[in-house]
């Protein structure tokens, strides 16, 4: 696949989809494209305080689709109209049966040269998770910017593709957990993402963008 736009030319065309067509599904290809992008995204002290719930029929969006109801019911055909929707959840707590986890798969993946180098960056990692857990007291809101981060490089990515893509915050976090067994995973949704092609009732494909003036945005030091 090559990519042939400008960053911001990518960034000017993608907009918050509203409407899915359901008879233009992603391609398998497609779908891999963008869950390695998520697998990929970076985190502080490579910490992948995550998981990725993938909702790619009828029946998973459904069981997504029980976190829109009532307030947010707004965005239930989006959920179940859009080819592929992604619960982007974050860990309850940073265990440190995790951090061992990370530095035991960074070894496996060959990054350290020796022990000592393993217990440097062990005592780096220890330091992180030791300052938002106890000084801090931000550990879940730590992990859930993690989570934001994979959004933006994933809404980016599907911009890049020609897909479409509508983030989504409009939903009932303690019902969509419940309904996935979340929290006995040690998990809880963060945001979801809706991907897939437009539909005809997309009203906001032919709206304009609108952000606040770039003076107000920017400042040249
Ligand atoms: C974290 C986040 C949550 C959002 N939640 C919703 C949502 O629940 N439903 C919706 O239709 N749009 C949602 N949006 C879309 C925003 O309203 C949209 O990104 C913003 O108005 C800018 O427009 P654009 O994405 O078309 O450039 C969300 C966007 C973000 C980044």
């Amino acid at each position: 696949m090559s990519i042939t736009r400008t960053p911001g030319q990518i960034a000017r065309a993608r907009y918050t989809t509203k409407a899915y067509d359901p008879a233009r599904p992603l391609t398998a290809t497609q779908v891999e494209e963008l869950l390695d992008v998520l697998y990929l995204s970076p985190s502080s002290i490579n910490s992948q305080p995550w998981h990725f719930l993938i909702a790619a029929d009828a029946q998973a969006r459904a069981r997504v689709a029980e976190g829109t109801q009532g307030a947010y019911a707004y965005n239930a055909p989006k959920v179940r109209g859009a080819s592929l929707v992604l619960v982007l959840a974050a860990r309850r707590e940073m265990t440190d049966d995790h951090i061992a986890a990370v530095l035991d798969q960074e070894q496996a993946d060959g990054r350290f040269a020796s022990e000592e180098a393993r217990a440097q960056r062990a005592q780096s990692c220890a330091g992180f998770v030791e300052l938002h857990r106890s000084q801090l007291h931000d550990a879940r809101h730590w992990m859930e910017k993690q989570v934001y981060l994979a959004l933006g490089g994933l809404l980016f990515a599907a911009g890049a593709m020609g897909i479409d893509a509508t983030p989504m915050e409009g939903f009932d976090p303690a019902v969509l957990d419940n309904a996935l067994g979340l929290p006995a995973q040690g998990l809880g949704s963060v945001v979801l993402v809706a991907l897939g092609h437009r539909g005809a009732g997309d009203f906001n494909a032919t709206l304009p963008k609108s952000r606040l003036p770039r003076g107000q945005v920017f400042t040249w030091l």
